[in-house]
This record gives structure tokens, sequence and C-alpha cells, in this order.
């Protein structure tokens, strides 16, 4: 009988990635539970962007702990950023933690869980970064998660360096997967059920540009890993995620304008509308050249949604930066933004910046945007209403609603009354209302 694994995820959809991975790697000799109670293995796949991610680990470790008491067998492994960054200081602060893995050995998990079983307390820790590493193909052994949209990573790692940003330091420098293995993973996906495929990466525009720090030459570059994906039967959609705005240009557009299942959203991070304050965190455009960028992609791909990242409270970030930002916000009307208060991290150059922004004027910044922002995400919604629109239906909506639950090209999410042998199909509703962050649509009537 297999034994029982329990994975507890924190973070970006990397993490979300790399645990849907580790499932698949320990499938043979582990079955997925949805209760750390009965786990022989328990897995918290961590991250460290902001401060507040970090301190979860360590609540949900101390809950963990008490179970281990009862069952001396549990193993418990740390994954993810916080195991990248901290290795064997984990298993120093909480003894009872078996297993420390960064984002590179997870894939040594199969070897590990089967020469750590029940009886030994060996601790082990790898944590260590390969420049020259290739980021495996791995089996896939059930449908995806989202069931009929799959995630595959293209890339792994940053480069850029932002200077409020851990991520360079936790996952290392940029290494691109491949070409031939992302393929074969999306049709595999595909095989299993998918119809949308969102290609991630830290920083998917800059693609086959280098590998561990070293130029790549000869190398398929975003689009041309776009057109290929494009191109794979089946797929019927297809995203990316995340962009850097510098690394936006003229071959993106044309993928917009040419490649029949990119939809028609981008999410691209602006982080601040004031020039001086992306100066400091070394983002490499300038308010205006971003708004360049943003007029491109509308001119390419008309009515693309845009959805963004925004940090408020850089250090030294003023009372006119700010007001920077919300007018940035006013200009380019985001369907929906994710907004931050900056947090130093640790060893990142932003954390010994002078002029570090009171708590009290974040929360009020924050607050501002947010309230600016549901104005203007209503209003872009709003523009549907009335609309016929086509739609994946990706999921059953509420229990014992009757509805049915998809998204728009644009990544709207609609609910609307239909059965779920919808499941999987495109179909075409039309926009009655929009709510919030969703919509609400029906069918058109048989004739
Ligand atoms: N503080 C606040 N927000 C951060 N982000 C990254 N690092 C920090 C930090 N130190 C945000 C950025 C990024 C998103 C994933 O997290 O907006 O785009
Ligand atoms: Fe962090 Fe900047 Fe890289 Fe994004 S582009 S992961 S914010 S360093």
């Amino acid at each position: 009988m297999r034994k029982k694994l329990f994975i507890a995820t924190f973070g970006c959809q990397m993490n979300d990635y790399d645990s849907l991975t580790m499932a698949r790697l320990l499938n043979p000799t582990h079955e997925l539970s949805d209760a750390p109670e009965n786990a022989d293995l328990i897995i918290i796949n961590t991250c460290s962007i902001r401060e507040k991610a970090e301190h979860k680990l360590y609540s949900l470790a101390g809950r963990y702990r008490t179970l281990k008491e009862k069952n001396p067998g549990l193993k418990i492994a740390i994954t993810g950023c916080v195991a990248q960054q901290e290795g064997e200081r984990l298993i120093e602060r909480m003894p009872y933690v078996d297993i420390v893995l960064g984002p590179q050995g997870i894939y040594s998990l199969p070897e590990i869980v089967n020469s750590n079983g029940v009886g030994t307390d060996k601790k082990i820790c790898i944590n260590s970064l390969d420049p020259d590493f290739s980021i495996p193909l791995v089996k896939q052994t059930a449908p995806p998660p989202d069931q009929v949209r799959a995630s595959v990573t293209i890339m792994q790692g940053c480069d850029n360096f932002c200077t409020y940003c851990i991520v360079p330091y936790v996952r290392g420098r940029e290494i691109s997967r491949d070409p031939s293995h992302i393929i074969q993973e999306i049709r595999d996906a595909v095989e299993l059920g998918a119809r949308e495929i969102i290609l991630l990466g830290q920083n998917v525009n800059s693609y086959g540009r280098k590998h561990g720090g070293r130029p790549l030459k000869d190398h398929p570059g975003f689009s041309q890993l776009l057109e290929m994906a494009d191109s794979v039967p089946g797929v019927k959609r297809l995203r990316f995620t995340t962009s850097h705005p510098k690394d936006v240009d003229e071959s993106t557009a044309r993928c917009y304008r040419e490649l029949s299942s990119l939809c028609e959203h981008i999410h691209l991070p602006v982080q601040s509308g004031s020039t001086a304050v992306l100066k400091r965190m070394n983002r490499h455009y300038s308010r205006e050249e971003y708004l360049e960028k943003i007029a491109m992609l509308k001119e390419a791909c008309p009515g693309i949604t845009i959805t963004t990242d925004l940090i408020v409270g850089f250090p030294g970030e003023t009372e006119k930066d700010f007001e920077q930002t919300i007018s940035l916000l006013e200009e380019v009307r985001y369907d929906q933004i994710f907004v931050f208060k900056y947090s130093p991290r640790p060893g990142t150059p932003a954390s010994r910046l002078p002029d570090q922004i009171p708590p009290d004027v974040k929360t009020r910044r924050i607050e501002t945007v947010l309230k600016l922002q549901e104005k203007i995400g209503l209003e872009q919604y709003a523009k549907l209403e009335g609309k016929e629109v086509e739609i994946l239906v990706e999921a059953e909506g509420r229990e014992k609603s009757g509805d049915m639950q998809g998204r728009t090209r644009g990544n709207h999410v609609v609910h609307f009354p239909g059965s779920p042998d919808l499941l999987g199909k495109l179909v075409n509703v039309t926009i009655e209302r929009a709510c919030k962050h969703s919509l609400r649509g029906r069918l058109p009537y048989p004739n």
C-alpha cells in the first residue's frame, strides 16, 4: 500500500508547480492526502517573498510538530524559498524537521524518502544551486489539478536583481528549460485533459537568452517558444506569466497579433509609477517607457486585459512619488492589481536603503490604492456587460448553485447557470452583470 503524503503550499504559481512536481515524483510510493493528520510525509513548500509569507512556515511547522509526537514515523520536509535561504539553520531551529530541500533539491525526493524511511533519523539538506542545472521532465500521473488548465515551467531563477527582491538569491540565476521538454509536457497535459496552458517563469520574456549567467547561442527565444506551444494540437488557449516590462518588445506584440491561442491578457508588473522609485528599484525602465510598452500592446491587441503588481512604501517613496503611482493606475486602467506593502528582505540592497517608510504610511497608501482600484476594476469589468464572450468552462460553481465557472480570454472569471457536461468546452455566454472580481453570464437561449 502506498504511504500518505500531505503538501502545504505557500507563495506563487512556481511553488504550486513545484508541489505538483513533488507529488508526481513521489507518486509510485505515496498518494496525496488532504489531511496532515494521517500523513506519513508532510512537505511544507515555503515562500520568502515577503516577511509575512516567511512567518507562516514557523507557525505551521509548530502544528505539525505535535503530530509527530503522536506518530514518530512521520517525516517532515521543508522545501521552497525559505529552505533554500535558511538551509541547515531550519534543522537547528526546528530539530523535528527531517528534510530541507531548495528548488533544485526537490528532484532528489524519491531517493531521499526511500533511504530515509521509518526508523532512521538521518537529516538531509540540499540547498546548493547549480548554474548548469537542467529542469527535468517529470511524468504527469493524473489530470492537472485545475482540470482544464495546466501550468508548465519554462525557466527558473532570475537575473534582474530588483533591489527589493529575494528571488535571485533563493531561486538562483536564470535557467531556461529544454524546449523539447516543454513541448512534451504540454502535449502530455493536453492528453490528460488540459485545454489551456500557462507558461511559467519569474521572467518569461528572457527565455532562451542565458543559462546560469552564461549567454545561450542558437536557442529559441520566448516568442519562438510561444509559436511552438501555439501549434501543439489541442491547445485552445495559451497564457504566460510573469513578464518584465523591459523585455516586452515588438516580438511579443507580434505574437498577440499572430498566434490564435494566445489569450488577450498580460500580467505586467509595474511596481511603481514614479521613475525615481523605479530607478532605485533597479527596474530598468521609466514610467514613460512602461506606458509606451502598454500602448504598443494595446495597439497590437485591442481590448487586451492588463494586470499588474505594485509595491507601496518602498524606501524613500515620497507623497509625490506615490501620487505618480495613483495617476498611473488612472492612466493604464488595470482590470486587476496585486498590491503589496514593501517588506525588507534580508540581504537585499533595498533593505539597507535610508528613509524606510513607517508602517502607518504604508497602510494608508495601500488602502488608497485598493479603494481607487476597486472603482477602476469595476468600471473595466462593466465594459463587458451586454457583450457575448467566449469562455472556457473550467469548474463547477459553488455547491448546489447549479452554476458553472469559466474564464474569458481576457482572464475574467464568469459564473453562469449550466450543466457539468460543459466542463472543458468553449462556449459563448452573454455577460449580464459585473461584480467586484467576476462576471455573471448566461448561455444563449435555445431557439
Ligand atoms: N516587498 C513587497 N513586495 C514584494 N514583491 C517582491 N518583493 C517584495 C518585497 N520585498 C512583490 C512584487 C512582485 C510580487 C511577486 O511580489 O510586486 O512582483
Ligand atoms: Fe524579483 Fe525583479 Fe526578478 Fe521579479 S524581475 S523575480 S521582482 S528580481
